[in-house]
Protein backbone atom coordinates (compact mmCIF):
# COMPACT_ATOMS: atom_id res chain seq x y z
CA UNK A 1 0.00 0.00 0.00
CA UNK A 2 1.81 3.08 -1.29
CA UNK A 3 1.38 6.00 1.81
CA UNK A 4 -0.81 9.19 1.10
CA UNK A 5 0.65 12.45 0.31
CA UNK A 6 -0.23 14.42 3.62
CA UNK A 7 -0.86 18.41 3.27
CA UNK A 8 0.26 20.71 6.48
CA UNK A 9 -1.24 24.21 6.70
CA UNK A 10 1.50 26.68 7.98
CA UNK A 11 -0.33 29.09 9.77
CA UNK A 12 2.27 31.49 9.24
CA UNK A 13 0.56 33.17 6.70
CA UNK A 14 -2.70 33.17 8.59
CA UNK A 15 -4.44 36.00 10.93
CA UNK A 16 -1.96 36.13 13.75
CA UNK A 17 -4.67 37.92 15.87
CA UNK A 18 -6.92 34.61 15.45
CA UNK A 19 -4.84 31.60 15.55
CA UNK A 20 -7.06 29.64 17.18
CA UNK A 21 -9.85 29.82 14.69
CA UNK A 22 -6.88 29.70 11.80
CA UNK A 23 -6.01 26.41 12.95
CA UNK A 24 -10.30 25.27 13.51
CA UNK A 25 -10.39 26.38 10.02
CA UNK A 26 -7.35 24.45 9.02
CA UNK A 27 -8.82 21.33 10.29
CA UNK A 28 -11.99 21.33 9.22
CA UNK A 29 -10.96 22.42 5.67
CA UNK A 30 -9.68 18.81 6.20
CA UNK A 31 -5.25 19.30 6.33
CA UNK A 32 -3.41 16.37 7.70
CA UNK A 33 -0.99 18.34 9.95
CA UNK A 34 -0.36 21.82 11.11
CA UNK A 35 3.38 23.24 10.39
CA UNK A 36 4.16 26.17 13.00
CA UNK A 37 6.97 28.71 11.74
CA UNK A 38 9.15 29.40 14.79
CA UNK A 39 11.16 32.38 13.85
CA UNK A 40 13.61 34.17 15.85
CA UNK A 41 14.67 37.37 14.07
CA UNK A 42 18.13 36.31 14.30
CA UNK A 43 18.71 32.94 12.05
CA UNK A 44 16.23 34.49 9.80
CA UNK A 45 15.20 38.23 9.59
CA UNK A 46 11.92 37.85 10.98
CA UNK A 47 10.03 37.15 14.20
CA UNK A 48 6.64 34.99 14.73
CA UNK A 49 5.60 33.04 17.44
CA UNK A 50 7.34 30.77 20.24
CA UNK A 51 6.41 28.15 22.43
CA UNK A 52 3.58 30.04 24.30
CA UNK A 53 1.82 30.26 21.23
CA UNK A 54 2.14 26.24 20.60
CA UNK A 55 1.63 25.90 24.56
CA UNK A 56 -1.93 27.53 23.46
CA UNK A 57 -2.61 25.98 20.26
CA UNK A 58 -1.72 22.66 20.81
CA UNK A 59 -5.32 22.09 23.28
CA UNK A 60 -7.25 23.07 19.66
CA UNK A 61 -6.87 20.25 17.64
CA UNK A 62 -5.65 16.56 17.87
CA UNK A 63 -3.94 17.15 14.79
CA UNK A 64 0.29 16.67 14.40
CA UNK A 65 1.93 19.77 14.78
CA UNK A 66 5.19 19.96 12.92
CA UNK A 67 7.50 22.44 14.54
CA UNK A 68 10.06 24.34 12.13
CA UNK A 69 12.91 25.89 14.11
CA UNK A 70 14.34 28.79 11.96
CA UNK A 71 16.05 29.85 15.27
CA UNK A 72 20.07 30.74 16.01
CA UNK A 73 19.77 28.48 19.47
CA UNK A 74 17.88 24.93 17.97
CA UNK A 75 19.68 23.19 21.06
CA UNK A 76 17.98 25.43 24.10
CA UNK A 77 14.68 25.08 22.35
CA UNK A 78 14.15 22.22 20.11
CA UNK A 79 13.11 19.62 22.88
CA UNK A 80 11.04 22.07 24.05
CA UNK A 81 9.00 21.97 21.76
CA UNK A 82 8.76 18.30 21.12
CA UNK A 83 7.80 18.78 25.63
CA UNK A 84 4.86 20.98 24.20
CA UNK A 85 3.10 18.95 22.28
CA UNK A 86 4.73 18.77 18.73
CA UNK A 87 5.18 15.46 16.94
CA UNK A 88 7.90 16.57 14.94
CA UNK A 89 10.65 19.01 15.42
CA UNK A 90 12.81 20.50 12.52
CA UNK A 91 16.30 22.34 13.12
CA UNK A 92 17.83 24.25 10.19
CA UNK A 93 21.07 22.15 9.51
CA UNK A 94 22.69 25.50 8.63
CA UNK A 95 23.11 26.89 11.99
CA UNK A 96 26.26 26.27 13.23
CA UNK A 97 25.89 23.75 16.09
CA UNK A 98 26.77 20.09 16.81
CA UNK A 99 23.14 18.59 15.45
CA UNK A 100 23.46 14.94 16.74
CA UNK A 101 22.67 16.13 20.38
CA UNK A 102 19.63 18.14 19.40
CA UNK A 103 18.40 15.94 17.11
CA UNK A 104 18.48 13.22 19.87
CA UNK A 105 17.20 15.29 22.60
CA UNK A 106 13.98 16.03 20.30
CA UNK A 107 13.84 12.03 20.36
CA UNK A 108 13.99 11.48 23.88
CA UNK A 109 11.33 14.31 24.21
CA UNK A 110 9.43 11.98 22.28
CA UNK A 111 9.33 13.83 18.92
CA UNK A 112 10.02 12.66 15.77
CA UNK A 113 13.84 14.67 14.84
CA UNK A 114 14.45 16.09 11.30
CA UNK A 115 16.77 18.58 9.68
CA UNK A 116 15.69 21.26 7.36
CA UNK A 117 17.55 22.66 4.72
CA UNK A 118 17.76 25.94 2.38
CA UNK A 119 17.85 26.25 -1.03
CA UNK A 120 21.05 27.09 -1.68
CA UNK A 121 22.63 23.90 1.18
CA UNK A 122 23.10 20.85 -0.54
CA UNK A 123 20.76 17.27 -0.11
CA UNK A 124 24.35 15.98 1.45
CA UNK A 125 24.28 18.09 4.36
CA UNK A 126 21.76 15.16 5.55
CA UNK A 127 24.18 12.80 5.59
CA UNK A 128 26.39 13.65 8.32
CA UNK A 129 23.21 12.96 10.79
CA UNK A 130 21.14 9.99 8.67
CA UNK A 131 21.46 8.07 12.11
CA UNK A 132 19.58 10.65 14.25
CA UNK A 133 16.99 11.76 11.85
CA UNK A 134 13.18 10.83 11.49
CA UNK A 135 12.37 13.14 8.79
CA UNK A 136 13.65 15.90 6.11
CA UNK A 137 12.23 19.35 5.68
CA UNK A 138 13.52 20.32 2.17
CA UNK A 139 12.94 24.01 1.58
CA UNK A 140 11.77 25.32 -1.89
CA UNK A 141 12.15 28.81 -0.43
CA UNK A 142 14.69 30.84 1.27
CA UNK A 143 13.29 30.47 4.89
CA UNK A 144 11.78 33.71 6.72
CA UNK A 145 8.88 34.40 4.83
CA UNK A 146 5.26 33.22 3.67
CA UNK A 147 4.37 34.18 -0.47
CA UNK A 148 7.34 33.11 -1.90
CA UNK A 149 7.77 31.49 -5.26
CA UNK A 150 8.44 27.75 -5.31
CA UNK A 151 12.06 26.97 -6.33
CA UNK A 152 11.56 23.74 -8.72
CA UNK A 153 15.80 23.37 -8.67
CA UNK A 154 15.44 23.54 -4.78
CA UNK A 155 12.78 20.74 -5.06
CA UNK A 156 15.54 18.71 -7.07
CA UNK A 157 17.23 17.95 -4.59
CA UNK A 158 14.54 15.52 -3.03
CA UNK A 159 15.57 12.89 -5.21
CA UNK A 160 19.17 12.58 -3.76
CA UNK A 161 17.55 13.24 -0.07
CA UNK A 162 15.59 10.43 -1.01
CA UNK A 163 18.14 7.91 -1.90
CA UNK A 164 20.12 9.31 1.80
CA UNK A 165 17.00 8.68 3.64
CA UNK A 166 15.63 5.65 2.06
CA UNK A 167 11.80 4.91 1.10
CA UNK A 168 10.60 4.89 4.59
CA UNK A 169 11.26 8.37 6.21
CA UNK A 170 9.16 11.25 5.40
CA UNK A 171 10.43 14.07 2.98
CA UNK A 172 8.32 17.18 3.94
CA UNK A 173 8.64 20.30 0.96
CA UNK A 174 8.08 23.69 2.32
CA UNK A 175 7.59 27.25 0.59
CA UNK A 176 5.26 28.37 -2.59
CA UNK A 177 3.17 24.95 -2.46
CA UNK A 178 -0.30 25.67 -4.44
CA UNK A 179 -2.26 23.71 -6.96
CA UNK A 180 0.34 24.88 -9.69
CA UNK A 181 3.87 23.56 -7.69
CA UNK A 182 2.31 20.50 -5.81
CA UNK A 183 2.81 18.29 -8.44
CA UNK A 184 6.28 18.83 -9.26
CA UNK A 185 7.26 18.38 -5.36
CA UNK A 186 5.05 14.92 -5.20
CA UNK A 187 6.92 13.97 -8.85
CA UNK A 188 10.17 14.53 -7.16
CA UNK A 189 9.10 12.44 -4.08
CA UNK A 190 7.87 14.85 -1.00
CA UNK A 191 5.68 13.17 1.11
CA UNK A 192 4.46 16.32 3.04
CA UNK A 193 3.24 19.49 1.26
CA UNK A 194 3.46 22.58 3.79
CA UNK A 195 1.25 25.39 2.24
CA UNK A 196 0.51 28.66 3.94
CA UNK A 197 -0.36 31.02 1.65
CA UNK A 198 -2.17 28.90 -0.76
CA UNK A 199 -4.58 27.88 2.30
CA UNK A 200 -5.10 30.55 3.78
CA UNK A 201 -5.36 33.47 1.00
CA UNK A 202 -8.03 30.90 -0.35
CA UNK A 203 -11.57 31.69 -0.60
CA UNK A 204 -12.47 28.36 -0.26
CA UNK A 205 -9.96 26.43 1.98
CA UNK A 206 -11.01 22.73 1.38
CA UNK A 207 -10.77 23.23 -2.33
CA UNK A 208 -7.70 24.53 -1.87
CA UNK A 209 -6.78 21.94 0.22
CA UNK A 210 -7.99 19.31 -2.01
CA UNK A 211 -6.40 21.33 -4.91
CA UNK A 212 -2.99 20.61 -3.77
CA UNK A 213 -3.64 16.47 -3.40
CA UNK A 214 -2.38 14.34 -6.29
CA UNK A 215 -5.32 12.95 -8.17
CA UNK A 216 -6.43 9.85 -8.05
C1 LIG B 1 8.95 29.97 5.29
C2 LIG B 1 8.14 28.91 6.03
C3 LIG B 1 7.08 28.26 5.19
C4 LIG B 1 6.14 29.27 4.57
C5 LIG B 1 5.06 28.58 3.76
O1 LIG B 1 10.11 30.26 6.04
O2 LIG B 1 8.97 27.89 6.51
O3 LIG B 1 6.38 27.31 5.97
O4 LIG B 1 5.55 30.03 5.56
O5 LIG B 1 4.26 29.62 3.26
P1 LIG B 1 3.93 29.67 1.70
O6 LIG B 1 3.07 28.45 1.46
O7 LIG B 1 3.20 30.96 1.53
O8 LIG B 1 5.23 29.62 0.97
ZN1 LIG C 1 8.02 26.19 7.44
Amino acid sequence: MTRGVQIAASILNADLGALREAVQAAEEAGVDRIHLDIMDGHFVPNLTFGIATVEALRGVTSLPFDAHLMIANPALWAPRYAAAGCQTVAIHVEVPERHQGTLDAIRAAGAQAGLAADPGTPATAFAAHDAHLDFALVMTVKSGFGGQSYQPDAAARIKEIRVLLGAERLIHVDGGIRSSTAGDAVAQGGDVLVAGTALFGAAQMRAAVEGLRPKA
